[in-house]
């Protein structure tokens, strides 16, 4: 299949992202059934996220569900989550490898971990491939039909049937919703929506498409209050390399990687 990437567009978007430009692209948002899915399974999907249904995809962006899957199509881009690309990280030693592994890394035996910024969970699947229980909270709902889908195809293959199960996904606001979660959690982690926008050509496939979908974090001191208040040993916060703080606070200490950092709060 060929992949068209059509930079133009997506640099004009990154110079003029703004709310209302975002709300557009979901404005123009549409659900296609292909074949094989019914049109009660369509029409479940259109009426939980509350984004019409249409015979031909959209001029924006269009969520596309297939027998193999629900993917985002626009724009000349395609994006499917697909955790069985995680395997590589995952399996032959090379998870301990993972700088999030290394900074989780925990003497409790069945540790518990909230990702408060599910996105589209690689990073919650990480922490749940080194043992983790991990309870991800997702706002918007159409990332979150995504992930819900990524995880059900997941749990099909069998080298990830375990750790998927460890994955407990809510859809809705983590500032509200975290203190629900029922066991106390070890680590609580942090990867709200950059600051600000990379060059086009630095980010992948996934963040170009879902990045048209949302706004950055609002809400900075809010969602580390609300972390704090979960008493964590720590709270792990992911930042581009040169970002500010989130919310301003100083770590106790940072892990730095090329393009990615770490901030790491230990309570
Ligand atoms: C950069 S993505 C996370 C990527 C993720 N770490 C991964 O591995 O795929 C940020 C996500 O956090 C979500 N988000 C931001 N603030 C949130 C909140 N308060 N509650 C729930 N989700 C939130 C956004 O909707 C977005 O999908």
């Amino acid at each position: 299949m060929l992949i068209i990437i059509d930079f133009s567009v997506i640099y004009v978007y990154n110079i003029s992202y703004k709310r209302g430009e975002m709300m557009k692209d979901s404005c123009n948002l549409v659900i296609v059934a292909g074949e094989g899915v019914s049109d009660e399974e369509a029409l479940a999907l259109s009426e939980h996220i509350g984004v019409p249904l249409s015979d031909t995809m959209g001029e924006g962006l269009t969520l596309l569900m297939e027998k193999s899957g629900l993917s985002l199509v626009g724009y000349g881009l395609r994006y499917q989550g697909d955790f069985k690309e995680m395997l590589r990280r995952i399996m032959g030693g090379r998870l301990r490898h993972e700088m999030l592994v290394k900074i989780a890394k925990t003497k409790t035996e069945h540790p518990i971990a909230i990702d408060a910024a599910a996105g589209m969970g690689e990073d919650a699947l990480l922490l749940a491939a080194a043992g983790y229980t991990v309870y991800l909270f997702e706002r918007d709902a159409i990332v979150a039909a995504l992930l819900r889908d990524t995880m059900r195809r997941a749990e099909q293959i069998p080298e990830l049937t375990q750790i998927v199960s460890r994955m407990h996904l809510t859809e809705g606001d983590s500032i509200e919703l975290m203190s629900s979660v029922p066991e106390q959690p070890e680590l609580i982690y942090l990867d709200p929506m950059f600051p600000a926008r990379r060059k086009s050509g630095l980010i992948n496939k996934k963040l170009q498409l879902i990045q048209k979908l949302e706004q950055p974090c609002a809400q900075e001191e809010d969602l580390l209050r609300a972390a704090a208040a979960m008493h964590p040993e720590k709270i792990v916060i992911k930042r581009p390399l040169h970002s500010p703080f989130l919310a301003d606070k100083k770590p106790g200490y940072t892990v730095k990687g090329k393009a990615i950092r770490y901030d790491v709060i230990v309570l």
